[in-house]
Order: C-alpha cells, then sequence, then structure tokens
C-alpha cells in the first residue's frame, strides 16, 4: 500500500516535471515536433521517418523556460479615472472632473503637522511604511501634508504665486485640479523632530534616503525624482510620494523607470497645455 503511493506520487511527479519542460521547450524552440520535444522520445534504427541530427534545429539558447511567467499588465488599471490608484496626473492630465473628491478618505493615525486624510488604501500603506521605518532606524516620520481638496489647493496655490510669482510656483505647486493631492493618494512626509521639510536637503536625511529606498516596498513612488524635471514638471522633492499599490511600485522598481508617465508610455509633462 506504502509503496503504490510513493510509486503514484512519483509518477505525477515525473509527469509533472515532464510538462513543465515540455512547456519551457516549446516556449524557447517552437519550430520542434511533439515526438522530439517530449522527453524520452526515441527513434527506431532504420526509421527513415525519423529525424536526424542535421535535419533537427541546433540549439540556439538556453534550454531554461522563460515564459511561464505573465508580463505586467500595463492597462490592468485606468490612468485616467481620478479615483484608480494608478491615475496619472500632471500639468497635462488634469483631475476630471477637476474638483474630484476621493470616495474613501479617513484620517491617517500618524504623527502629523496638518491632520493627514488619504483614501483608506493609501492610509494603510503610510502606516506600515513608517511602522517599517521606526522598526528598521529607531527614528519617527510624520505627514506634513496628504489630501487636498480642489479649494484648499487654490489656497496653496496663490500662496506660492503671491510668494515667489507664477513661474517659480509652477515648478513646485500644481495648479488647482493637477495636484496628486487632490487625489487622496499622494502624502508629503518630514522627519520628526523637523528637518529639511519640504526642502531638497530632506533627500539627504536618514528619512530621506531610507524612504527613497525602501518606499516601494509599501506601493509608493517618488513622484518628482531630481533627474526628471523634464518629464514630470516640478523641481526634485524628495519628501513627496505617491501611492500606486505594491503591484506597480515593484514593477517600476524592477524594471529601474521612475516616472508613471515614462512607464506608461505618457507625454512627458515639463509646462501646462
Ligand atoms: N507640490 C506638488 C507638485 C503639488 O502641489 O501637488
Ligand atoms: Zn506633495
Amino acid at each position: 500500500m506504502g509503496w503504490r503511493r510513493v510509486t503514484a506520487l512519483s509518477l505525477a511527479a515525473v509527469l509533472v516535471a515532464g510538462g513543465a519542460v515540455a512547456i519551457g521547450f516549446f516556449a524557447t524552440h517552437a519550430p520542434a515536433s511533439v515526438a522530439t520535444a517530449l522527453p524520452g522520445a526515441t527513434h527506431t534504427p532504420g526509421d527513415r521517418s525519423a529525424p536526424t541530427d542535421a535535419a533537427r534545429p541546433a540549439p540556439t539558447a538556453s534550454p531554461t523556460p522563460i515564459a511561464l511567467v505573465p508580463r505586467f499588465d500595463k492597462a490592468a488599471r485606468s490612468h485616467d479615472d481620478p479615483a484608480s490608484i494608478w491615475v496619472v496626473v500632471d500639468k497635462y492630465r488634469p483631475l476630471q472632473p477637476v474638483d474630484f473628491t476621493p470616495p474613501d478618505l479617513v484620517v491617517v493615525p500618524v504623527p502629523h503637522v496638518w491632520e493627514p486624510q488619504l483614501r483608506r488604501e493609501a492610509s494603510d500603506a503610510v502606516v506600515a511604511l513608517f511602522a517599517a521605518f521606526t522598526a528598521e532606524t529607531g527614528l519617527q516620520l510624520q505627514s506634513q501634508s496628504s489630501y487636498r481638496s480642489y479649494p484648499t489647493q487654490v489656497s496653496v496655490y496663490n500662496d506660492d504665486v503671491s510668494a515667489h510669482g507664477q513661474a517659480v510656483a509652477d515648478t513646485s505647486t500644481a495648479r488647482p485640479g493637477t495636484s496628486e493631492h487632490q487625489t487622496g493618494l499622494a502624502i508629503d512626509i518630514s522627519a520628526l523632530p523637523s528637518k529639511c521639510s519640504l526642502d531638497a536637503c530632506f533627500g539627504a536625511t536618514p528619512q530621506g534616503t531610507w524612504l527613497a529606498q525602501n518606499a516601494w516596498k509599501y506601493g509608493f513612488l517618488l513622484r518628482y525624482p531630481e533627474d526628471k524635471v523634464a518629464v514630470t514638471g516640478y523641481a526634485y522633492e524628495p519628501w513627496h510620494f505617491r501611492y500606486i499599490g505594491i503591484d506597480l511600485a515593484t514593477e517600476m522598481h524592477t524594471e529601474g523607470v521612475t516616472t508613471l508617465e515614462e512607464f506608461f508610455g505618457l507625454p512627458a509633462a515639463p509646462t501646462y497645455h
């Protein structure tokens, strides 16, 4: 009884293994016939129909299976729907409608400057991100600014224009209706206690360097990298993180692509239309 079970399992294992090899083989050697591709295929001596070595396709590459992992589907979620966690918002792509309000805002239970709200999924991810940071470094993070409504962005933008003029403001603050903060998926993070808040020097702090290296594991993207001003239209913001979900953040990290515009093949947005 015992050995029969072992034999049956062994046979099943061989069949499964053989199937995997065959699938991998077909993936990399499309012209091969079934008879020559399956493990254990034999030819009778003198069988004139059997393929000769000369007739067989020469091995062209390693037989390691390569086609068993599905490709990442870049169209799996909308880039236009403001309620999609893959929505792309920039100077060319205002929210539609421009006064969009996210559906599931919650208060994010983390230290903060201004009481933070984000969409529920992004809020949960921020809590996990902050906890991991503190567990690994013994240091603290806080939310500087999270969800901003359309009227709030009007106020933030007008204040920046008043202080610095429109040309300068447009390099650092989004015009109302074009801010990721209005999606409920973006957060400005600072150190606690504060150091280099909303300043480029945040990128060199322990908080800034850890976030740049690890935020993707929790579904966040450093949205305005130093070397991508011509794509994003904004100066380096090492504090601004956009929630895009772990699947997309991991894929972008793996591919080494740092902007949503480049990853999705959308136009660069250096200026407004
Ligand atoms: N600072 C970013 C670009 C915003 O205002 O949304
Ligand atoms: Zn921001």
